[in-house]
């Protein structure tokens, strides 16, 4: 059993949503959950540029396509990985100038564009997974 867990947040000390994400953690290794796998995307956000590289690579001719096009679209299907190989999702995100913050909108948008998250993909490869 895999636990994927994200943070938002971009404080390491005294993060609020860390500490509370960690009793869900504690919860699920005490439980026997098994392993976590950790995404910090306050730490290390996904650069605001990837969202378009991405969301039009498959418009471009493969002759035109950019190296930041190729990244963002490895790094897509990387977030996805993460999201299809755990049994339950756990989300740590703050709320910054009322909304979700721009790391996790840039997450979500990215996480997006893969084509295992189309609406026409077969099957609903999240579905079921606890959040
Ligand atoms: C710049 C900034 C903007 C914030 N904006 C909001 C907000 O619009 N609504 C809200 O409920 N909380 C807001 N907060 C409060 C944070 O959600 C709260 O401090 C939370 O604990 C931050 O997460 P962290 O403790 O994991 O870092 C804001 C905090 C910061 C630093």
């Amino acid at each position: 059993m895999n636990l994927f867990r994200l943070d938002g947040s971009f404080r390491e000390e005294g993060s609020q949503s860390r500490a509370i994400a960690d009793i869900v953690e504690n919860q699920w290794t005490a439980t026997g959950g098994g392993d976590v796998t950790r995404r910090h995307i306050g730490a290390e956000p996904i650069p605001s540029t990837y969202w378009a590289a991405a969301a039009s690579f498959g418009y471009t001719p493969e002759e035109y396509r950019t190296e930041l096009q190729h990244t963002a679209v490895a790094l897509a299907t990387e977030l996805v990985d993460e999201l299809v190989a755990a049994d339950a999702l756990l989300f740590a995100v703050p709320l910054y100038n009322f909304g979700v913050s721009q790391h996790f909108k840039a997450y979500i948008d990215l996480v997006l564009t893969e084509e295992r998250m189309a609406p026409t993909a077969p099957g609903q490869i999240l579905g079921g997974k606890p959040v």
